[in-house]
């Protein structure tokens, strides 16, 4: 299959890739995997005093659109409240990165990494959120 050019740039040139410390508590991560292919996604968000994403990371064993994918969404949230992380849809990265449709299911990983890393974040910071 041919890739577009957004997926290949982010393939050749992944944005954020790394790991933050995950013991650390303003550190939120999410580790999901595709049932389809078996790929696995692991993307870790930063999140400042205002509730706000300062940084995110990602590793991801996978396809070049699900690299892709995870890439475009470690920019993506970064700015964003927690809240706005989580409206964030996989038929938005989709069509930023024009995926094909046997590739949806790797923007849907992206989709589903976000929820996991503001979910894991929030259960850590049950306390100390909104205040
Ligand atoms: Fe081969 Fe996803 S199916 S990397
Ligand atoms: Fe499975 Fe891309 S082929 S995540």
């Amino acid at each position: 299959m041919t890739y577009s050019h957004k997926v290949l740039d982010h393939y050749e040139n992944p944005r954020n890739v790394g790991a933050f410390d995950k013991d650390d508590e303003t550190v939120g991560t999410g580790m999901v995997g595709a049932p389809a292919c078996g790929d696995v996604m692991k993307l870790q968000i930063k999140v400042n005093k205002e509730g706000m994403i300062e940084d995110a990371r990602f590793k991801t064993y996978g396809c070049g659109s699900a690299i892709a994918s995870s890439s475009l969404v470690t920019e993506w949230v970064k700015g964003k409240t927690l809240d706005e992380a989580l409206a964030i849809k996989n038929s938005e990265i989709a069509e930023e990165l024009a995926l094909p449709p046997v590739k949806i299911h790797c923007s849907i990983l992206a989709e589903d990494a976000i929820k996991a890393a503001v979910a894991d974040y929030r259960q850590r910071n049950t306390d100390t959120e909104n205040t």
